[in-house]
């Protein structure tokens, strides 16, 4: 088009990009539904675009979505699920240390279609015994290993004897022996298990199980032939995992600025577990608070940077330029924007602070660009199209109640009135915060519950299906508002975006109306 078309001209006064219309609007805080983008001309398809996100030298992403390191949200699971499609998860740290230690190991040894801890059996067990252990757990598969006290494997009960005319028989008498089973060492699968057991299943026709040993031959973990047909096809899928140079699956921990009885940073216990997480593999530290702008957060932040010069540092929450530039200042690389927008938050009725996230995104986006950081927009993300306005000033999003309905968050299943739905709450709830979340909200876990102040509620969410497809559908949903906006990249999203206000029947105008929907859009 030309530059001097006056279409042009009349639309520049209208959509204007983010310094001009923020700074218009600075009298009022906006957020998502408050905003709407305006579409550009473009030559790029949806399915070109690219959603890799560099948040720091040694933490780039392939899609800009991280999810919440929130107890209902963020364990082993749901980091290797996210991972797994491109994406980042912050092991919570409502749990003990050592705990939280295994949750992150877990993810980062995580093989993908390896199940490293199946289900074994004895072989002084009788398959009577077997076949009650089927109908106690619900198995849906009948083939065990066997093994001795030590793990070492002595054999293979295949699915055909494990029926109740052999109920009185031994395991060990009607066992695969040992020598007969088809193992392969650990070691030997190389940077492509998938492949590897797949050209396994491929060469050892009638073969459906592959037993993963060590050197001591004792049982490491064991391939499905199902997992990998089903893994092989995905491969096809867009969403590729996000790995770290030794080809392990990115993680992330949450930590807070843990205090000893006298009120004092505890430095030892901070830096031990930081130590221990960096031995595990961590890739990213999140120094997760309700008030990053704070000298607890500062010089918690500042202890680690110390220890750890080169290990990507997350720490918030701010909403505020000067927040970003101390944060930034104390060494952190990363910084969460949002205070009181979350789905489960109570922080602005209780407390009264907070700023809605659009314009907190633009006054941190500005001064995390003068300081060489990046920021994430954390809170309030209920559709994929907010994900886009936030990476028109952000370089990442941070989910929690988009996914807390998936099966890899943690929680039990609750039917209610023929509907399934998994519990979720804040971490400024009183449950969470009696749990170990209180000094993320600047209490102690030990205070009366008169004393804990709520910044959070207990709440529950329809079930959702499982992350692969909620993710797909957001990477869908931003590639589109990338093709709308002409942009290929997340850079040039943040460079052309052209925002508008809208009004209340603008609102009501932008999801469906008048009409009575038969189906959700997702
Ligand atoms: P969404 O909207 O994705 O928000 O459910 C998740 C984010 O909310 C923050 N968070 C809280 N904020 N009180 C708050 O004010 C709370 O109890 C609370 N719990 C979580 C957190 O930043 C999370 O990523």
């Amino acid at each position: 088009m030309a530059a001097n078309s006056p279409s042009l001209s009349l639309d520049s006064e209208f959509y204007k990009p983010a310094d001009d219309f923020f700074r218009d609007h600075a009298q009022i805080g906006l957020t998502y539904d408050d905003v709407t983008l305006a579409t550009l001309y473009s030559e790029v398809l949806p399915r070109q675009t690219n959603l890799e996100t560099v948040l720091h030298e040694r933490l780039r992403l392939r899609i800009p979505i991280i999810s919440a390191d929130m107890d209902t949200v963020t364990e082993s699971p749901m980091a290797i699920a996210m991972a797994l499609h491109g994406g980042l998860g912050l092991i919570h740290c409502n749990l003990p240390e050592r705990q939280q230690l295994s949750e992150v190991s877990r993810v980062k040894n995580n093989v993908h279609g390896l199940i490293q801890e199946p289900i074994k059996i004895a072989p002084d067990q009788q398959i009577g015994d077997v076949l009650a252990l089927i109908e106690e757990r619900g198995f849906s598969f009948r083939t065990f290993p066997v093994v001795d006290q030590q793990g070492t494997l002595l054999g293979l009960l295949s699915g055909t004897v494990v029926r109740p005319r052999y109920a009185a028989i031994n395991v060990a008498d009607a066992m695969t022996p040992r020598r007969d089973v088809k193992t392969i060492q650990e070691r030997d699968l190389g940077n492509s298990p998938i492949a590897t057991a797949d050209h396994f299943f491929s060469k050892n026709i009638g073969i459906h199980k592959l037993l993963v040993v060590d050197d001591a031959d004792r049982l490491r973990g064991l391939f499905t032939i199902s997992d990998i047909e089903r893994i092989m096809q995905e491969r096809h899928s867009q969403l590729k995992p996000a790995r770290d140079s030794q080809f392990r699956l990115l993680c992330g921990a949450a930590v807070t600025a843990t205090r000893n009885s006298t009120g004092e940073l505890d430095r030892d216990r901070i830096l031990a577990h930081i130590d221990a997480l960096v031995e595990r593999g961590v890739d990213v530290i999140a120094v997760s608070t309700a008030h990053g702008f704070s000298k607890g957060v500062g010089d918690t932040v500042r202890l680690i940077r110390e220890e750890h010069h080169d290990l990507p540092l997350i720490a918030g929450n701010v909403t505020s330029g000067e927040g970003v530039e101390y944060l930034a200042d104390c060494g952190a690389n990363i910084i969460k924007i949002g205070q009181g927008p979350g789905s489960i938050c109570t922080t602005r009725i209780v407390a009264g602070v907070g700023i809605p996230q659009l314009t907190a995104l633009y006054v941190a986006a500005r001064a995390a660009e003068i300081k060489g950081v990046s920021i994430l927009a954390d809170g309030g993300i209920t559709k994929s199209g907010d994900i886009v306005k936030a990476l028109t000033l952000a370089h990442g999003v941070i989910c929690g109640g988009l996914l807390a309905g998936c099966p890899e968050a943690p929680g039990q299943l609750m039917e209610i009135n023929g509907k399934l739905y998994k519990q979720y709450r804040g971490m400024g709830s009183i449950a969470a915060m009696q749990a170990g979340s209180a000094a993320r909200y600047g209490h102690n876990s030990k205070d009366s519950m008169r004393k804990l102040a709520a910044e959070g509620v207990e709440a529950l969410k329809e079930v959702n299906p499982p992350l692969d497809i909620v993710l797909s559908q957001l990477a869908g949903g931003i590639q589109s508002g990338m093709g709308y906006l002409g942009a290929s990249d997340l850079a040039a999203l943040r460079e052309k975006a052209r925002y508008i206000q809208v009004s209340p029947a603008g609102q009501r105008e932008s999801a469906p109306h008048d009409i009575v929907e038969v189906k959700a859009g997702n």
